[in-house]
């Protein structure tokens, strides 16, 4: 008897696991020049490989920033749908390096993890179905869907070329639904499907007072120190109950309903294990799931200014910096917030010293409809592969380009992750854990032929 698909993906496991090492060795990290020449080896790593497979018109296309991969296979013909999955193969700096076990881009296996950076974010995930194309192919000769592979490198820097891409080649990227593997599950025994995710505004302060660094002892006293003006400002975000103090920064934050409310109640909260963290922290009038999720946030990710060498040096710094991002629910429009926290931040200046405010990044949030029929075949597909039915969840992490799916092309978008919640995203020693990786290969397999009987029916 011919061999399944299924067992195909079976029998091939530690093949595809070396597929998946040659990828993880490639250091594409989009956000850093000097990784240029590695972000077009990864694809045209990607582009050999799915041409190897079997897809069709493989192609790297440029862009102002980094390029976009694509293939496809469109055999099943006009009267099957057409599936379009996407996937990044850009991946977040690595750093702090000392706080890597194995080093980053040498994968190494360990127990029933393999751990490299991009491991599930987003190159184990985006890996799976390649390999469930190789194995449908290797075994059937074909695939129940067209398929149709959109892979691009700028996800993890905010980068502002995909959208134009996805407008400047609708006819390229149209089909029946988008698929996306590139969120997590709530445990390796129940599968889950995101249903919303945050948008988005990323932005830079500068703040400069005297035109070099000062001796603090002649100076200290008189002139405003930026490192101070600037921890004043972030300090002034934050009312006594954890909330932005933004003017009109809730406006337009949906109240949860009670349903979503309870669909989130159940839900596990592991924050504190997973994080190491004291205690946990935020809004009281919001349990900590909907805080991370449903709930609007303001970070700050770093503060560049003055002396942080060995020892002392009394020293006034000339100026200072912090990158600030705020993670936004799907009604509120990044755009606007992001002029909402340049007036405030304008108001709050003191005239001790000068100001710039830089926006780099905004990516919309997105509500998906669970009804849509690509919903159900990924319903039916975890089940298949996981014997249990996937629940929902919304996600706290941006995807960017799923607002652009759901605006540019029309598409229903279905997020069928694999990845874990303590899978160190973003973190040293990211990890994808390898039973996710097999029953995602799996999981895929099932998807594309429930995909072609649901959306005929
Ligand atoms: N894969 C993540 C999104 C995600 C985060 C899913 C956490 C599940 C859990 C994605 O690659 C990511 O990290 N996106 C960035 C986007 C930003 C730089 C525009 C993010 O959310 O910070
Ligand atoms: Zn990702």
């Amino acid at each position: 008897m011919p061999t399944s698909p299924v067992d195909y993906a079976r029998n091939n496991r530690s093949r595809y696991l070396e597929m998946l090492k040659e990828l993880l060795s490639i250091p594409s990290i989009s956000t850093q020049s000097v990784h240029n020449a590695d972000m077009q080896r990864c694809a045209e790593w990607l582009t050999q490989t799915m041409s190897s497979i079997g897809l069709k018109n493989t192609a790297i296309y440029p862009t102002p920033g980094h390029p976009v991969v694509y293939g496809e296979w469109l055999e099943a013909g006009p009267n099957a749908p057409t599936a379009l999955i996407y996937g990044h193969y850009d991946v977040q700096p690595p750093d702090p390096l000392e706080l890597w076990e194995t080093p980053p881009f040498e994968p190494s296996v360990r127990g029933d993890n393999i751990y490299a950076r991009g491991a599930t974010d987003d190159k184990g995930q985006l890996f799976i179905h390649l390999a469930a194309v190789d194995a449908l192919f290797k075994t059937t000769g074909a695939l129940p869907v067209n398929i149709k592979f959109i892979i691009e490198g700028e996800e993890e820097s905010g980068g502002k070329n995909l959208d134009p891409f996805i407008k400047s080649h609708q006819d390229l990227l149209a089909a029946d639904c988008a698929l996306i593997s590139d969120t997590s599950i709530v445990s390796p025994e129940q599968p889950s499907i995101v249903y919303a995710l945050r948008g988005l505004a990323t932005l830079e302060i500068e703040v400069k007072s005297a035109a070099r660094d000062l001796h603090s002892g002649q100076y200290g006293g008189a002139i405003h120190n930026p490192l101070l003006a600037l921890s004043q400002i972030i300090s002034a975000m934050f009312d006594e109950n954890n909330r932005i103090t933004i003017p009109g920064f809730y406006d337009d934050v949906l109240p949860l309903g009670d349903e979503e409310r309870d669909l989130l109640a159940a839900l596990p909260d592991t924050l504190l294990q997973e994080t190491g963290a004291r205690n946990l922290w935020g809004d009281p009038a919001f349990t900590p799931v909907e805080r991370i999720s449903a709930r609007p946030t303001f970070e700050v990710h770093g503060i560049v200014g003055g002396y942080t060498d060995e020892g002392v040096k009394t020293v006034i710094p000339a100026e200072a910096t912090a990158k600030i991002s705020m993670r936004l629910v799907p009604n509120q429009d990044p755009q606007k917030i992001a002029q909402r926290f340049t007036d405030y931040v304008n108001a709050l200046a003191p005239d001790t010293v000068t100001l710039k405010i830089r926006q780099t990044g905004l990516g919309n949030g997105a509500v998906i409809d669970r009804n849509d029929p690509s919903m159900m075949a990924a319903s039916n597909a975890y089940q298949a592969a996981f014997r249990r039915r996937p629940i929902f969840t919304r996600e706290g992490g941006s995807i960017p380009v799923v607002a652009a799916f759901q605006r540019i092309l029309d598409l229903p978008v279905v997020m069928m992750g694999f990845g874990l919640t303590d899978d160190r995203l973003h973190s040293p020693n990211e990890k994808f854990h390898l039973p996710n990786f097999y029953r995602g290969i799996e999981t895929s397999i099932h998807f594309m032929r429930e995909y072609a009987k649901l959306k005929a029916a």
